[in-house]
């Protein structure tokens, strides 16, 4: 490949600050391993709301699809609770998905020994704990139709509500977009432990019933797959209950959503956390699972190797530089192994170390 272009996201909240951290991992790999990079920066989410009045400027959208990945830290924050949905800085983050077509989101939740006593569960049941989550990422209730008015007559159980103000949200799925995503979690589980478990509503709900059918067709092209099937609630409890029972699970967007989130904490620290998302033509877009934790931005709290992970993710599957992601993860293993923690993985009583220094000290683990 000629030299690589990435586009950096630093969005809001932390984002900036663990943004800043994973450059300086780039300026390391290009100085002392001879990584053929170049890298630039956009606005997105609030940062480009207050800059240039929406979330997801021009500019930035065409960056992105020069580059052959995006690195994206968080948007969000508190301060735009109250401007229009479409203007919110999560639309941003929906726009890029949806625009890029990244309809494969992979959210690892993988147990760093050195962290098991970070998670909630007792360790014997998350010790070595390594699942994937593939996620539907450009369809469902994300995407689906919607609408909020008032109707006349509303009918709930026995009542009848004159005048009701009313707001739908459409669950929507097409063979075509379950087949494909089906597709990405039996290609996963196949590079795995060969187990995948689909989760959905099927008891409840239309769209999941095409779901389950459509992965029941796809299995047919994967017999050395083993396929589950598993209601979202009761996935919910299994995840909490005997984690380790999962190898990769394949769900829906908004399903994913939840359930990813659950995955992380059982790894002690959605600080940890990275993801990707990818479209048809393998570029992706790289993002920590966490938000923008505005409680902590700006104080040198946040810990920016769930960030430094995005960035190995990009190197293995955008840029197919698994041994540049080998150095890093090592490099971020070696910090952990050392005993460095940001508060979000620190035991009570234990020494603290702020973003820059936890940066600093992968950068130096790169160098050694
Ligand atoms: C995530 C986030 C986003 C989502 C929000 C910020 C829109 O929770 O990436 O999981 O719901 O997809
Ligand atoms: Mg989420």
């Amino acid at each position: 490949m000629s030299t690589a272009k990435i586009l950096i996201l630093p969005g809001d909240g932390l984002g900036p600050e663990v943004s800043a951290e994973a450059e300086k991992v780039l300026v390391a790999l290009r100085d002392h391993h001879g990584f053929d990079a170049e890298w630039s920066r956009a606005l997105i989410g609030g940062a480009a709301y207050d800059a240039t009045g929406v979330p997801l400027p021009d500019a930035t959208l065409a960056a992105a699809r020069a580059s052959d990945a995006v690195l994206l830290a968080a948007v969000g924050g508190p301060q735009y609770d109250t401007i229009p949905r479409e203007l919110r800085p999560e639309r941003g983050l929906l726009g890029i998905r949806a625009a890029l077509g990244l309809y494969a989101n992979l959210r690892p939740a993988l147990l760093f020994p050195e962290l098991a006593a970070a998670s909630s569960l007792k360790p014997e049941l998350v010790a070595d704990l390594d699942i994937l989550i593939v996620r539907e990422l450009t369809g469902g209730i994300y995407f689906g139709k919607r609408e909020s008015k008032v109707e006349t007559d509303y009918r709930v159980g026995e009542h009848v509500v004159a005048s009701a103000r009313v707001s739908r949200d459409t669950e929507a799925y097409s063979d075509f977009e379950i087949a494909r995503i089906a597709k990405t979690g039996f290609e996963a589980a196949r590079l795995r432990n060969k187990r995948l478990c689909s989760v959905d509503k099927a008891n409840v709900l239309e769209s999941s019933q095409l779901w389950r059918e459509v992965v029941l067709e796809v299995a047919r092209d994967y017999p050395d797959v083993e396929l589950s099937h598993l209601y979202v609630d009761n996935a919910a409890m299994q995840l909490v209950r005997a984690p380790k029972q999962f190898d990769v699970i394949v769900t829906s967007n908004l399903f994913g959503d939840i359930l990813s989130d659950i995955a992380a904490q059982l790894t002690g620290s959605i600080g940890m956390l990275p993801s990707a998302s990818l479209n048809e033509r393998g570029q992706g877009m790289y993002e920590p699972i966490h938000g923008s934790a505005p409680d902590i931005a700006g104080k040198n709290l946040a810990n920016p190797l769930a960030m430094i992970l995005s960035l190995a993710m990009l190197l293995r599957y955008s840029l197919k530089r698994g041994d540049l992601a080998e150095k890093v993860e090592t490099a971020v293993k070696r910090v952990l192994g050392s005993g460095l923690r940001t508060g979000d993985i620190a035991r009570t009583g234990e020494a603290r170390v702020g973003t820059r220094e936890m940066g600093g000290a992968v950068v130096a683990a790169l160098k050694g």
